[in-house]
């Protein structure tokens, strides 16, 4: 096996002042060679914040963030990490830098919650001794919440406490860059806001790049820093503050469906009321 410094990675993955930079240049990504999912992406991430992918049903933002994360790799374009192409990167070298929570995790269902939250201690290097990984399983834990679940299995939890499990992987893990799919999906109103803002604040506290997809505007327009909003056929639409991004004519065209957007006179974040969706001169959604 080839050292970092044989494959020109010396010093990976720290930049001087701990930054990184993901850049998205003019990718396509397609499952088939017949199909192409991802169109010419073009973005650039760097700022520490809170993101949130929105878009459509379909539109490739897990494929998106699967291509960030080199679960797949780019048809052509490329993605780099702080200038180092992603194809020239081993999983392990990535694993350094991006942490990434899936919709639901399939790998883990004998396991306990501990143990499956303790997996994602051999990525965080700082933690040296079985003490501090505890210590860091039962912050965690207790960040999201679910003390309470530590011996019980992972697949005799219910939706939203996996996702939970889930979230609290990803936290410990501490990576610079935290994506996580959807997050929120199956998570309570209550639970929905507290992730979401502690999403924000880990980000800003801790100078982290957080990317989270949602399908929930409302939320993302009031904790998100920046919205990358996807429209058909897997392009990028918008990228920028939520009351850019989150427009009655971008949410209208995107989504096909009416609604009005007022602002919160509190935050002044953006707020989107649904009206119907638009169909087809036959009625049919299209
Ligand atoms: N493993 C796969 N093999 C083949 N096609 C796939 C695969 N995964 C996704 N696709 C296709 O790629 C397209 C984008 O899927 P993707 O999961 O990225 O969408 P998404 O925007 O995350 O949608 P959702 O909001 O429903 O999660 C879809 O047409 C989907 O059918
Ligand atoms: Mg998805």
């Amino acid at each position: 096996m080839l050292a970092k410094s044989e494959r020109n990675l010396e010093g990976w993955p720290s930049e001087e002042d701990g930054s990184v930079e993901i850049v998205f240049d003019h990718v396509f990504f397609g499952y088939d060679d017949d199909k192409t999912i991802l169109h010419d992406i073009s973005l650039t991430l760097s700022e520490p914040g809170l993101y949130c992918i929105v878009g459509p049903n379909g539109v490739g933002k897990s494929t998106l963030v699967k291509c960030m994360s080199k679960i797949h790799e780019t048809t052509s374009g490329k993605v780099t990490i702080n200038g180092h192409d992603v194809r020239g990167l081993r999983h392990k070298d990535v694993s350094e830098v991006i942490g990434y929570v899936p919709v639901t995790a399939d790998d883990v269902f004998s396991m306990s919650v501990i143990e499956t939250i303790m997996v994602g201690c051999q990525e965080n290097h700082k933690l040296k001794s079985r003490r501090e990984k505890m210590r860091a399983v039962y912050d965690a834990m207790e960040l999201m919440q679910i003390e309470d679940l530590g011996n019980k299995r992972f697949n005799e939890l219910s939706a939203g406490q996996h996702q939970k499990v889930a979230i609290a992987r990803g936290i410990v893990q501490r990576p610079r860059v935290l994506i996580l799919d959807e997050p929120t999906a199956n998570l309570d109103v209550r639970y929905q806001v507290y992730v979401t803002e502690l999403l924000r604040a880990l980000a800003e506290t801790e100078d982290m790049i957080v990317v989270m997809i949602s399908h929930d505007l409302n939320i993302s327009a009031k904790y998100a820093h920046s919205i990358i909003m996807m429209e058909e056929p897997g392009k990028i639409f918008k990228v920028g503050p939520p009351a850019e991004v989150l427009t009655k004519e971008n949410i209208e065209k995107v989504y096909r469906i009416q609604c009005d957007v007022i602002r919160d006179e509190r935050s002044g974040a953006p707020i989107v009321v649904l009206g119907w969706p638009i169909t087809g001169s036959d009625g049919r959604m299209d």
